[in-house]
């Protein structure tokens, strides 16, 4: 059985100037352990997707059908309180831009301890500072614990999208969506966080939603893809299957925007 199975999700925004599908039937699934990517180009319905199987889709936007299995349970039906256990401490989402998801009037340490606590409201003090120098260190931030005092503006982006990531990892999530965690940085910076991520796939197993507009990216990263297209999906497989024998010609085109590896 897969961990995570979305079945025919429609998610429709209701604007003044008419409906946009921004995810139109998709159906997607994810096993425990798999890093499977979905690449698309702007506007595609990546986002939206991501923000769906969470239920964090903004207003006027709302999940008209379809069905999110997790666990046994469908989280498009999920009481809200139930979600909130899922949210963050079963499947945790790194977001875009991580300057306006960090909060700059607060330390890293204070937020990454917030975090902890959220999920584990008896956590001591000690013990969650202590793990929060712990989890900079695996996300690759030397010195953790003196880098706890650092305040949100006193880092890099490279260093800000690590804090972003160790705060998703804060309640050892069993998926961790990272939507387009890269697009924002350098290039070096990109292929470091990439690095991250994947490490982190051979550390300790993690099941990674890797979403991203960029078929480089998928190659070396990711096992299966699906290629979203217009709120579709055009095209999924193996990574290899769809490099080798793309069907979809929006694939094709997507693939011929990438350099030759
Ligand atoms: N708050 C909103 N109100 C109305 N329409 C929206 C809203 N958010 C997204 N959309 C629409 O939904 C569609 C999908 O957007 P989405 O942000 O998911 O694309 P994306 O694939 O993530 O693009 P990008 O690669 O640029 O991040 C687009 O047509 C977009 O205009
Ligand atoms: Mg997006």
């Amino acid at each position: 059985m897969s961990l995570l199975e979305i079945k025919n999700l429609c998610t429709y925004f209701e604007a003044e100037a008419g409906q946009v599908k921004a995810v139109d039937g998709v159906s997607l699934s994810i096993d425990k352990g798999e890093v499977v990517a979905i690449v698309g180009g702007s506007g595609s319905g990546k986002t939206v997707l991501a923000l769906s199987i969470l239920r964090l889709v903004p207003e006027p936007g709302r999940i008209v059908s379809g069905e999110i299995l997790f666990g046994g349970a469908d989280l498009v039906k999920m009481p809200i309180k139930e979600l909130r256990d899922v949210r963050g401490r079963k499947i945790s989402m790194i977001f875009q831009e991580p300057m306006t998801c960090l909060n700059p009037v607060f330390t890293v340490g204070d937020q990454i301890v917030e975090a902890l606590e959220v999920h584990e409201p008896a956590i001591t003090q000690k013990m969650a500072t202590s793990r929060a120098a712990e989890l900079l260190n695996m996300v690759g931030i030397a010195d953790g614990s003196k880098r706890l005092r650092s305040y949100p503006h006193e880092l890099s982006g490279g260093q800000r999208q690590r804090v972003m990531i160790a705060m998703a990892l804060a309640c050892s999530p069993d998926i961790l969506i990272a939507d387009e965690p890269t697009t924002a940085l350098d290039v070096t910076v990109q292929a470091q966080i990439l690095d991250l991520l994947n490490k982190l796939h051979e550390d300790i197993g993690m099941t990674t939603i890797l979403i991203t507009h960029d078929f480089g990216i998928v190659a070396q990263n990711a096992d299966r893809v699906y290629v979203m297209h217009e709120g579709r999906i055009a095209e999924s497989g193996a990574v290899e299957d769809i490099f080798a024998r793309p069907k979809d010609e929006y694939t094709k085109k997507l693939l011929a925007a990438v350099p030759v590896l």
